[in-house]
């Protein structure tokens, strides 16, 4: 039988993503019961992430923990493009990093690439992506990364501390590279093709400033797997370690089967943004949020729903963190006996208190944004 198409770059998802094929397309290794066990000895838990395999794949990640139990700590790498306000799948992989800072007390670096939306996107402005990293930051801030080992690197502002690295890298990369990576023509232009070299630059600036190679764990959506891919070849050659990563799925749209690939800033029905209020999430949730049950009452109850198509369920595994719980509606569903309208509420409220918190935080992140600025 042959498989659906489905494209995965960083500039691109869509179609229905088998992650097994991404894992060996892409040559990442799939996180297996060992690695979790290996993972658990120093967290003590599993982020529900690890539990639930949103968090699937992995470089290196055995690399990092033999340096870390011989007591060479690494720092964590992570960033956001800015070009619009964030949605909710934008959070995964920032949730997921905060508790990797706290569980092994790492500092991060958090890039905000203010050039890359500008030179990939028609329609914005370095003055839109300036604003946008400022409201972007917001979000980061508001997870709860310490200030005293939580930085941005913004990329416009920071240039000069970070030119000389990309220009190191980018001498190392060729076109044709680039070309195969990202699904480049001729067409593109001239500043796209140089991005990678800033996003590359991170995963060893710590080195460079500190004067010793230090060990970088990247977290992050898989979409972002083809950059580090070229990265790691080059890194070593001028003096750094290979950064290791770990790869996260997307967060489907509301519209899930019917539109599938990830959750998009640019359809706006099928987003759910970090700033949404509660009458907005539950009309969004109620009127987009694809379902996996029957027709008519009676069909449901007697047939049961399908969870796994369930966008409702599929967004609980997400931000349910309570294995039991999570399992009840599973069967509940799947049994019949909870319907589409109870499955959408039970999301409805747990997204609402979720949010109404992550708002108030929002606020405050405002007094304390100076403090995760390099000076
Ligand atoms: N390119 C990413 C985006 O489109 C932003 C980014 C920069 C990033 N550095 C990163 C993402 C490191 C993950 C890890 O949003």
């Amino acid at each position: 039988m042959e498989g659906k198409k489905f494209v995965v770059t960083p500039w691109e998802v869509k179609g229905k993503i088998d992650y097994d094929k991404l894992i060996k397309k892409f040559g990442v290794e799939a996180i297996d019961d060992k690695l979790l066990k290996r993972i658990q000895n120093h967290t003590g838990e599993l982020h529900h992430f690890l539990r639930r395999k949103i968090f699937f794949a992995h470089r290196d990640l055995n690399w990092i923990l033999d340096e870390y139990e011989k007591g060479n700590k690494f720092f964590l790498y992570t960033g956001r493009a800015p070009s619009g306000k964030n949605h909710i799948g934008h959070l995964v992989p920032w949730m997921f990093t905060k508790w990797l800072q706290d569980k092994f007390d790492v500092e991060l670096w958090f890039q905000f690439p203010d050039e890359e939306k500008f030179l990939f996107k028609e329609n914005l402005s370095l003055e839109d992506t300036e604003r946008y990293t400022y409201d972007n930051a917001l979000d980061v801030i508001a997870l709860g990364f310490k200030p005293e080992k939580t930085k941005f690197l913004i990329d416009t502002k920071n240039a000069g501390l970070m030119y000389k690295e990309a220009l190191k890298v980018a001498k190392r990369i060729t076109f044709s590279t680039v070309k195969a990576a990202f699904g480049f023509t001729n067409e593109q232009n001239i500043g796209a093709i140089f991005y990678t070299a800033m996003q590359a630059v991170p995963s060893f600036l710590p080195s460079v400033i500190k004067n010793k190679k230090i060990p970088c764990l990247i977290p992050h959506a898989i979409d972002q797997d083809p950059h580090f891919r070229i990265s790691r070849d080059v890194i070593p050659k001028i003096g750094f370690y290979k950064p290791a990563s770990i790869q996260c799925r997307f967060l489907p749209g509301l519209g899930g089967m019917l539109e599938e690939g990830k959750m998009s800033a640019s359809e706006k029905q099928t987003a759910i943004y970090v700033t949404d209020d509660e009458t907005t999430v539950t009309k969004k949730i109620n009127k987009y949020a694809f379902s996996g049950g029957q027709a008519t009452v009676e069909e449901h109850r007697k047939i049961g729903g399908n969870p796994d198509v369930d966008i409702s369920y599929q967004w609980l595994t997400f931000f349910e963190e309570d294995d039991r719980k999570l399992e009840n509606i599973y069967n509940d569903y799947k049994s019949g006996k909870l319907l589409t309208g109870e499955l959408k509420t039970i999301l409805i409220e747990k997204l609402n208190k979720f949010l109404k918190e992550h708002q108030k935080k929002r606020e405050k992140a405002k007094k304390v944004y100076d403090k995760f600025l390099i000076k």
